[in-house]
C-alpha cells in the first residue's frame, strides 16, 4: 500500500540495453542497466540516488520519469501508476514529477526566449498566455533569483549556473510534487552550486517539494539528503537516513564509495584515486 504522503514509488524496476548484436541482428551482449530498483520518496523529502558512474543511476532516473519505458517494474507517482499511462492519459499527469538535468544548456531549446522556455508549461496546462504568461514567469524567474527583466533574452545569454536557474524555473511553471535532478549541480563551480542547492533547499520548505537527488558527490548528499539509496551494477545495495548510512555504512560497496571520497573539504576539490568498485573483491 501506498503512503498518503508518498509522491513516488518506484518497484521492481528493470531495464536492460542490447549492447551487441551477432551477423543477424541477434542480441549477443546486453546490460542490466537497471536490476530490480525498489524506491520512494515522500511530499517535502530529498532522496539523494548515489554509486559510481555507470551504476544505473540515470537510466532509473528516465525510467521514472518515462522518457524510457521500463522492461519491469512499476513507477508510481502520487498514488498513479504512471507505468500504464499512455498519450494524452500521461501528458495529463506529467506535471507531477518533472526533472532536471545536468546540463542545462543541452536541455534548453537555444532558440526560444525565457518567457517561452519557462513559460511553456503554463501555457500547455495552464492556458496562459501574453502579459499574464510574461507575469507568472517574471515571478518564478524571481522565485529562482533572476531578474525578471531576462524575459526575452536567450539560453546563450546566460552563465551556466544562470542557465540552470531557468531549468529550475521551467520545471517549477509545472508545479511539480516531485523533482528528478540529474546530477543537476555538477557542472557548476562551487558557489554557484551552493546557491542553487540553498535555493533546492528552499523549496522544499516553503513548497513541500520532494527531490530524488543524483549525484555522485558525497558532500552534496550530506548537506541536502534525508535519505540515501545507494546504487551498485544496477541494483540497490542499501538504503536508509543520511545520517545512518553515511555514518554507518552496512554495505562494503558503500564504505568503499565513502572510503573514495576520505576528505569532503578535499572532495569538494577533485577526488582522485581509484573508484569504489576497485577496492572490492568482485
Ligand atoms: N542507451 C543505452 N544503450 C546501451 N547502454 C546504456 C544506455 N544507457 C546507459 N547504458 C549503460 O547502462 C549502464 C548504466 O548507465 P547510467 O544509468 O547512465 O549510469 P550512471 O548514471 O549511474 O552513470 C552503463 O553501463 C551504461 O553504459
Ligand atoms: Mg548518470
Amino acid at each position: 500500500m501506498a503512503e498518503p504522503d508518498e509522491v513516488l514509488r518506484v518497484a521492481g524496476l528493470r531495464k536492460r540495453f542490447v549492447t551487441r548484436r551477432d551477423l543477424l541482428g541477434r542480441p549477443s551482449r546486453h546490460i542490466d542497466a537497471v536490476d530490480g530498483v525498489d524506491l520512494d520518496v515522500r511530499a517535502g523529502e530529498t532522496v539523494a540516488l548515489v554509486g559510481e558512474s555507470g551504476s544505473g543511476k540515470s537510466t532509473t532516473a528516465r525510467l521514472v520519469a518515462r522518457l524510457l519505458d521500463p522492461d519491469a517494474g512499476t513507477v508510481t507517482v502520487c498514488g498513479t501508476d504512471w507505468t500504464a499511462l499512455r498519450g494524452r492519459a500521461l501528458r495529463a499527469r506529467r506535471r507531477d514529477l518533472q526533472m532536471v538535468f545536468q546540463d542545462p544548456y543541452a536541455s534548453l531549446d537555444p532558440t526560444k526566449m525565457v518567457v517561452h522556455l519557462v513559460g511553456e508549461p503554463l501555457a500547455v496546462h495552464a492556458g496562459l498566455r501574453g502579459r499574464e504568461l510574461d507575469a507568472r514567469v517574471a515571478d518564478l524567474l524571481e522565485r529562482v533569483g533572476l531578474p525578471a527583466r531576462h524575459l526575452h533574452r536567450y539560453p546563450h545569454e546566460f552563465s551556466g549556473g544562470q542557465r540552470q536557474r531557468i531549468a529550475i524555473a521551467r520545471a517549477l511553471a509545472a508545479e511539480p510534487r516531485v523533482v528528478v535532478a540529474d546530477e543537476a549541480v555538477s557542472a557548476l563551480d562551487v558557489s554557484t552550486r551552493a546557491q542553487v542547492l540553498n535555493l533546492l533547499q528552499d523549496l522544499r520548505r516553503d513548497r513541500g517539494l520532494a527531490f530524488l537527488f543524483i549525484t555522485h558527490d558525497l558532500g552534496v548528499v550530506r548537506q541536502i539528503a534525508d535519505r540515501v539509496v545507494v546504487m551498485h551494477r544496477g541494483r540497490v545495495v542499501e538504503s536508509g537516513p543520511a545520517d545512518r548510512v553515511l555514518g554507518a555504512p552496512a554495505d562494503p560497496y558503500t564504505r568503499a564509495l565513502l572510503a573514495a571520497v576520505p576528505d569532503i573539504t578535499r572532495a569538494r576539490g577533485r577526488a582522485a584515486g581509484r573508484s569504489p568498485s576497485e577496492e572490492l573483491p568482485s
